[in-house]
């Protein structure tokens, strides 16, 4: 079964034809830059150009960089403050006519590892970490998505929210070095474990390219890989979650 998915990010927005049986995309990927300010508006009109780009007709998925509930996002985060409130879902059914499945950004890349990747036949739970602009997560019970979980908002003992803290975004800004950024890596990995414990970390985003140069910093003994479905993460689990009408 083919589908549009759709990855909004900070800096793009990326979609693709996915073949959810094989998880492989069927088309090239097309990226326009995320507009900016990212209003509602505006990223809506960069939806239905990728929507005519494709020229398709049928179900879309899209990752959404916020937290969400049923389609509705419930605050802007990374994107832009107007989001708050407005019902994605319908917003883009609007603009384009295609009916619409939005999941959170991070819950798309555990779905494409937890059927195509890293977290394939894992039994247990398998937390999905994107390390980026922000600090997403996805959590999975044997292959089941608990949907809208927000570990980069725990808070961490500064009185901070872990995603201020440890994104890859704040190891730029601070310029950290590895072995800095690694040690605040394992008071991540160390809570999430004591909270959760978890059977395996997948780690998603902009560092699973650059793990080789971080992991030997990690501690934590829970045992931690690279997504393998790297930047076609996004896309591809977007697209199952329209699959399976996750939302
Ligand atoms: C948002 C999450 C999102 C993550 C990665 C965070 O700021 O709260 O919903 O998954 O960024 O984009």
């Amino acid at each position: 079964m083919e589908i549009l998915g759709i990855d909004i990010g900070g800096s793009g927005i990326k979609g693709a034809l996915v073949d959810t049986n094989s998880g492989k995309l069927t088309t090239k990927r097309h990226r326009i830059v995320t507009p900016k300010p990212a209003t509602p508006e505006a990223v809506a009109t960069v939806i239905s150009e990728l929507v005519m780009h494709f020229n398709w007709k049928g179900l879309v998925g899209c990752g959404f960089p916020t937290p969400l509930h049923h389609g509705k996002c419930l605050s802007g985060g990374n994107l832009h403050d107007t989001w708050k409130n407005v019902h994605v879902d319908s917003l883009f059914k609007e603009k384009t006519g295609n009916t619409f499945f939005i999941v959170n950004d991070a819950d798309a890349a555990g779905l494409a590892e937890i059927n195509f990747g890293a977290g394939k036949n894992v039994n247990g739970t398998v937390i999905m970490v994107t390390l980026g602009t922000g600090i997403g997560s996805g959590i999975f019970l044997d292959g089941k998505l608990l949907p809208n979980t927000e570990f980069g908002h725990i808070y961490h003992q500064k009185g901070i929210i872990y995603e201020k803290y440890t994104a890859d975004s704040v190891r730029k800004k601070e310029q950290l070095d590895y072995s800095e950024w690694g040690n605040r890596l394992n008071e991540y990995f160390a809570h999430l474990k004591l909270i959760l414990s978890p059977d395996l970390i997948i780690i998603g985003g902009g560092a699973s390219k650059k793990m080789n140069k971080f992991k030997s910093q990690l501690t934590c003994t829970v045992p931690i890989v690279a997504a393998e479905t790297q930047n076609e993460a996004g896309i591809i689990g977007a697209a199952l979650a329209a699959k399976f009408h996750i939302k």
